[in-house]
């Protein structure tokens, strides 16, 4: 059976010659089970019929923000609920352009807003628009905002140049919602993942921060994702894109991390520490820029809650795995933080120059409760799914032995 089987696919058809290729996309999508309903641009409607499209998706093309049967209901919030997945393709320049501006003056703009579902795009244009900077510019401010781009791929332009530009053929992009829907060993869990560092605000342009990049982080949550988890990342102050269909959520402080991560964490089954939080802030914030003054200066400190531990200590408490930085003694540090703080999991690092924050490589020791295992060093998108394969593993573990007791 198709993973694609009962899924509810939003298309989304923009003006490119490419639309051709939407017609062909929607029948292999029917074929693998997906219902799909097509959302015509103006554009689009110039480039490929609504009868063609309609035949083949066995519904009425929708195209008008001010269809007032429809509208009457709210239609286009009712859409945007019900799709698990938003994908525009093709995805003209001129659409990036408005996504990336959060317009919503037609109905796919405002779809693309209204919606909680992931959304992808498979561009197509000319490759000189496609490499202009304003395209580059949209593209980078997507990919902040956590829409995926899929594509486009490189050939003969219907233009008659050759370059990138084409938008994916349809044939690629069913294998991509193949595995997109792949059910994993996290499948219908949820996630909650912290990452990056936090900013500790000494004054109004000064702050007290630490080296980690997010990149750590960023791979757990992107694996957790592909693992079929729904995922929320809480994120300190970094420049990394928002995985494919993660939440996220940005902070700065410590104090502002826990008060998100403390909102969330009813409602989820695991959660990741994988951030880099100050144990210390300053004790007062200046008001003003502090000048310039004495030849030495103090700064009291006072400790700032341990969000890890706040979560461990819940009266029901999700899975809890904690991340353990060590310049020395890695598993006798990492075990005692384990026992303390009373984790299910701790995945330890040691960090130093060359070492665990803003490598693209890393290594883990994984720690748990009577057992443990070494992850060698790898890239750590590959790191963060092994971390994952054996946190899936001792979760199901973990509710067959409650489920026994209960
Ligand atoms: O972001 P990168 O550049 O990719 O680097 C990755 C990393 C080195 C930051 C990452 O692999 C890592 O080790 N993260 C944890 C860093 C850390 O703060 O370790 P710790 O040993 O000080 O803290 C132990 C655990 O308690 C961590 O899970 C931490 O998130 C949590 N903690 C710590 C202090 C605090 N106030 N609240 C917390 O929740």
């Amino acid at each position: 059976m198709s993973n694609l089987d009962g899924k509810r696919l939003l298309l989304g058809v923009s003006g490119s010659v490419a639309a051709y290729k939407s017609a062909i996309l929607v029948r292999l999508l029917r074929q693998a089970g997906a219902e799909v309903q097509v959302v015509l641009t103006e554009g689009g409607s110039r480039f490929i019929g609504e009868a063609t499209l309609q035949a083949l998706s066995g519904r009425p093309v929708r195209s008008d923000l001010w269809d007032a049967a429809v509208e009457a209901a709210m239609g286009h919030i009712e859409l945007a609920r019900w799709a698990d997945l938003v994908l525009i393709a093709p995805a003209s320049a001129n659409l990036l352009s408005a996504l990336a501006q959060g317009r919503a003056d037609d109905l796919l703009t405002t779809l693309c807003l209204a919606t909680r579902a992931p959304v992808v795009v498979a561009p197509a244009m000319n490759r000189a628009m496609w490499e202009h900077p304003a395209t580059r510019r949209n593209r980078a401010l997507l990919e902040a905002d956590g829409v995926t781009f899929w594509g486009p791929s490189t050939g003969p332009q219907a233009c008659g140049e050759e370059g990138v530009g084409r938008m994916e053929a349809p044939e690629q992009i069913l294998e991509r919602l193949e595995r997109h829907f792949a059910p994993g060993p996290l499948a219908g869990l949820r996630l909650l993942v912290t990452a990056g560092p936090t900013r500790e605000a000494v004054d109004p342009v000064r702050f007290i921060g630490n080296r980690s990049s997010g990149r750590m982080g960023y791979a757990v949550a992107r694996a957790a994702r592909e693992l079929g988890a729904k995922v929320t990342l809480v994120s300190g102050p970094v420049s990394l894109p928002t995985p494919e269909g993660v939440e996220r959520v940005m902070v700065e402080s410590a104090r502002q991390m826990e008060g998100e991560v403390l909102a969330r964490i009813e409602q989820c089954d695991i959660f990741v520490a994988t951030a880099a939080v100050a144990d210390y802030r300053p004790r007062e914030i200046a008001p003003q820029k502090i000048k310039k003054g004495e030849e030495r200066m103090e700064l009291a400190l006072v400790r700032n809650p341990d969000i890890l531990a706040e979560v461990a200590s819940l009266p029901d408490p999700p899975f809890t795995v904690g991340f353990a930085a060590e310049s020395e003694a890695l598993e006798d540090h990492a075990r005692q933080k384990l026992r303390n703080k009373r984790l299910d999991m701790i995945a330890a690092n040691l960090v130093g120059p060359g070492r665990g924050f803003e490598e693209e490589e890393n290594s883990l020791k994984i720690l748990w409760n009577g057992g443990g295992v070494d992850l060698p060093r790898v890239r750590k998108e590959l790191l963060a799914r092994r971390l994952l394969e054996i946190v899936a593993e001792r979760y199901h573990e973990k509710q067959k032995h409650k489920a026994q007791g209960a």
